[in-house]
């Protein structure tokens, strides 16, 4: 298949957006930027237009897909909202960088939601992503756009890398702001739990509703056979084909001096804090931001991850951050990325 590309870095090209919306009419698929990371999007009520977005992606048919809408009248049409809870958090995070998940009607195929009686809803703020999909005229079905177990795409040089000829189109929108994947929350027994943290934080939700929690498994090592919440805790995730290893060590001097002795025996590259790029003794050391910036630490990491099978090493060293707010999502990230390879 050849892929078209249309560039609304400036601006989003009229013309362009009618020929979208044609693709998306004819099952095609389209990758499209969000706030978050870009998507591949399909026709959410078309059968063999998502089966297409699993063959694109290599992806597992049980990790069901999100159903992005451009405008909140479209919820009746796909889903229940079934309480006050859930009223709230849709009320308070849409448009955003916030997934909630809730009971599906029946004319969203089974493929979607990988055969569960729940799909995961987002309506996204991103102005190309909302008018594409109001343009499309339909829900719009989307993982993100990268190969399965590959970090997600947040640029399009990178996305172009891996999906060229394997979708229909490319709309390229510049780099995503915020660069990790929404929070996906589900209300379990009159409370948010937080299945996949992001931007909107647990004090984000208890601010609206009064009560969150984050699900066990967030940061635990969970087995292909395990149930869990959401499908997607399970399988290999924002990966390089590199060895990674996530050092999350508190103190900074002894952070430092484990990465310098690890450095030291194999070839490394470290993807670290600017403020120690004079301590780190290492030939390829990689400024990923300030120490305090976790805003530019999310939006450059997978960019940054993703470079690294270029480079001559056999180890990847990263800088751990703390689990506060953004870092949540951040290390939840990584120690996917590390296949649970931690120093701490
Ligand atoms: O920011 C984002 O969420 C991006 C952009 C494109 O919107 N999308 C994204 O999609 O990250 P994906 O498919 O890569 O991740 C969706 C996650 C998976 O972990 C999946 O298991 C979970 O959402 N999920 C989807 N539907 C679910 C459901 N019904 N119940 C529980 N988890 C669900
Ligand atoms: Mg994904």
């Amino acid at each position: 298949m050849i892929t078209k590309y249309y560039d609304w870095k400036k601006a989003i090209n009229q013309e362009e957006l009618g020929q979208c919306a044609n693709i998306i009419k004819k099952d095609g698929i389209i990758v499209f930027p969000t706030e978050t990371v870009y998507g591949i999007a399909a026709n959410a009520f078309s059968k063999e237009a998502v089966e297409k977005i699993y063959i694109a992606k290599g992806r597992p048919q049980d990790n069901p897909l999100i159903v992005h809408i451009a405008d909140k009248s479209q919820l009746k049409d796909i889903c229940i909202v079934e309480n006050e809870i859930q009223q709230k958090l849709i009320n308070a995070f849409m448009p955003g960088p916030f997934t909630l998940i809730l009971k599906k009607k029946h004319v969203i195929p089974s493929i979607v939601s990988a055969g569960l009686d729940t799909i995961g809803v987002r309506m996204p703020s991103n102005k190309i992503a909302n008018s594409f999909i109001k343009e499309s005229g339909v829900p719009i079905a989307a993982p993100s756009a990268n190969v399965s177990g590959k970090p997600s795409g947040t640029l399009v040089e990178d996305i172009k890398n891996e999906l060229d000829g394997k979708v229909d189109a490319i709309i390229d929108g510049g780099i995503s702001d915020i660069g990790l994947e929404s929070t996906v929350v589900k209300v379990i027994d009159g409370i948010p739990e937080i299945l996949r943290p992001g931007k909107i934080t647990v004090d984000d939700i208890i601010r609206v509703v009064g009560k969150a929690k984050v699900n066990d498994k967030v940061f635990a090592k969970v087995e292909k056979t395990e149930a869990v919440e959401s499908p997607g805790m399970k399988y290999k995730h924002y990966a390089p084909n590199t060895k990674c290893i996530l050092v999350d060590i508190l103190d900074d001097d002894e952070k430092i001096k484990k990465i310098n002795e690890l450095a030291s025996k194999e070839k490394a590259c470290v993807i670290g804090f600017s403020e120690h790029k004079e301590k780190i003794k290492c030939d390829k050391f990689v400024p990923i931001c300030n120490k305090d910036d976790l805003e530019q630490y999310s939006k450059r990491i997978y960019t940054e991850l993703r470079k690294v099978d270029l480079y001559d090493i056999d180890v990847v060293l990263i800088e751990g951050v703390s689990k506060e707010g953004l870092g949540l999502a951040i290390m939840n990230r990584l120690i996917r990325t590390c296949a649970y390879n931690i120093i701490n």
